[in-house]
């Protein structure tokens, strides 16, 4: 497994035993700026070890202990001297594994409780007598390992906090991690702070130096190329290598007109002239109407632009090296360096988030993890026998944004929302057309432009026009016309599995909807979708 942070940092290992919570208690870490990782439930206690954590925080997860097949954690960890927190089912373990004894209620407790502070546990100092708390447990611990003592009750159990000062270990029946626990962040960070005694010394600052280093390291003097879309992932990537590596690393950004207006104009200016990368820029938009034509199913759509982005882009570095072959020639004609390279290119970057390392580690079958294999243009790797270079792999979004704004990008492109591989492809039902990209096109510069100037498009999770494939009846002066229907689609989101409707003011609405259907010709009717996620998708296909 490969996410080891240096050793220099104070670093929590989290095991992971399949909570929806598991990755919000990363984030809760990491934003104390202590370095966070996520294992999976079962690594030996002796690699853990090896990763040398100040601390290890066991998660909570749905199994009950006496659950056929349920995760069982190694109990050696309790003995390597390391502080440990037990969250939950994490407690359940600790109990479990110790000699305490804990049963199966055959019912969940969940929801709000409070919380009786009974010894003056150094996990709660500073927090006073009682605590509102979240719970959602369906095993119970009902008598303490050797060594362990009470340290809150709740109404329904005696044992909801309990400690063993002496090994420090501790565990919590209730979820500190959420913000239906209000103080629960004062609880990790005496934890993490006060009996893990980690430093503050996860900063973004120190992550660029780091990954620089790292990937100065794995690079050497071989050439990297990056499948730049001008979305925030490859983006922060891109500005993150080239201040590693400089001109090794090679943009070849595909336009395959299925782009918002003045995308490209956009991706060029900032990388191109201002960051001065070495840009390719590969203007596809024919290929892919082309390949387009007649194809109205979403899932051939998909395959459809994947296809041709595999092809385009196996195009543009083949060019690419033909040119360096040529620039080499020449430079070794005038008998100078070589300037570095082999003239291949070995190394593929991708802008890879922390959140999909989780996926991957966590206990088989999350469903999150299915449901995204869709979204990324996959293939390349293989295809192409390019190795990985994947230098934000530890991060997780808000943190990208942060490296993004620390090396210089506008935050235009830092805090610009999610746009799909395949573009406004899925967002026109039907065929897609020049006719009816250029439809599409001038309603979402609408949408962007009134959700920027309004400040929304900040505050929700993605604003956008659909363009349906459904043509009504209207009125214009004395005209009647028989013209096409925009949807307006816009949520507030966590990560893009679940969403909601964001119930903008109806100013806003009724200003987007008059300007699309005064300005945008071929469309006289708007509508507002109001589905949540799920059942729908956040996209129209
Ligand atoms: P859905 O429509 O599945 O979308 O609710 C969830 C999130 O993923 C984005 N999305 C995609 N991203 N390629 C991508 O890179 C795709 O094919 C794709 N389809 C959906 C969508 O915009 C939303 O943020």
């Amino acid at each position: 497994m490969k996410t080891s942070a240096p050793p220099k940092h104070s670093k929590i290992v989290i095991l992971d035993f399949g909570s929806q919570y598991t990755q919000v208690i990363a984030r809760r870490i990491r934003e104390l700026q202590v370095y966070s990782e996520v294992v999976s439930f079962d690594l030996p206690a002796a690699e853990i070890k090896n990763l040398h954590p100040n601390g290890i925080i066991l998660s909570g997860g749905p199994a009950s202990v006496y659950d056929k097949g349920a995760p069982q954690i190694d109990p050696e960890i309790f003995s390597l001297g390391i502080p440990v927190l037990g969250i939950c089912y994490g407690l359940m373990q600790m109990a479990h594994h110790l000699g305490g004894r804990v049963v199966f209620t055959g019912r969940r407790e969940y929801g709000a409780g409070m919380l009786h502070i009974t010894n003056g546990s150094q996990l709660f100092d500073g927090l006073g007598n009682q605590l509102d708390v979240w719970n959602s447990h369906g095993d119970e611990v009902t008598a303490l390992p050797k060594g362990f003592l009470a340290a809150g009750r709740t109404e329904s159990s005696d044992f909801a906090a309990v400690e063993d000062r002496q090994r420090k270990l501790y565990g919590l029946q209730f979820h500190p991690e959420v913000a239906h626990t209000p103080r629960g962040k004062e609880i990790l960070q005496n934890f993490v702070y006060h009996i893990c005694h980690c430093a503050m010394d996860w900063t973004m600052g120190s992550f660029i130096e780091e990954a620089c280093e790292r990937v100065r390291r794995q690079v050497g003097d071989e050439k990297v190329v990056l499948g730049l879309s001008g979305g925030v992932d490859s983006s922060v990537t891109a500005a993150l290598l080239h201040k590693a590596i400089g001109d090794q690393l090679t943009c070849i950004f595909v336009n395959n007109g299925l782009l918002r207006a003045r995308e490209e104009e956009i991706v060029q200016r900032v990388f191109g002239e201002n960051f001065h990368v070495r840009l390719k820029y590969v203007d596809a938009t024919e290929r892919f109407l082309t390949a387009l034509k007649g194809v109205t199913d979403p899932e051939q759509k998909r395959k459809v632009i994947g296809n041709e982005f595999i092809a385009v882009f196996q195009h543009a570095t083949e060019e690419l090296l033909a040119q360096d072959r040529q620039n080499n020639a020449r430079k070794l004609a005038a008998a100078s360096p070589s300037g570095g390279g082999h003239g291949h290119y070995k190394f593929l970057a991708q802008g890879t988030l922390y959140p999909d390392v989780i996926e991957s580690v966590s206990i088989g079958g999350n469903p999150a993890a299915v449901i995204k294999s869709h979204h990324n243009v996959g293939g390349l790797p293989e295809k192409m026998h390019f190795e990985l270079v994947e230098p934000v792999r530890q991060l997780f979004k808000d943190e990208v944004r942060q490296v993004g704004l620390q090396l210089g990008l506008p935050k235009e492109i830092v805090y610009r929302q999610p746009f799909p591989g395949p573009g406004l492809a899925v967002r026109i039902l039907g065929e897609v057309t020049p006719e009816r990209l250029s439809i599409l096109r001038e309603a979402d510069t609408i949408v962007q432009s009134e959700m920027k100037a309004s400040d929304w498009y900040y505050r929700v999770w993605q604003s956008f026009a659909v363009l349906l494939p459904v043509r009504s009846v209207g009125v214009m002066g004395d005209q009647r016309t028989y013209d096409n229907t925009i949807v307006l689609r816009i949520v507030e989101s966590q990560d893009g599995m679940t969403a909601d409707w964001v119930r903008l003011p109806y100013e806003l609405l009724a200003r987007i909807s008059s300007r699309i259907s005064n300005e945008v010709k071929g469309v006289n009717r708007v509508c507002f979708d109001i589905s949540s996620k799920p059942p729908s998708t956040i996209e129209w296909e």
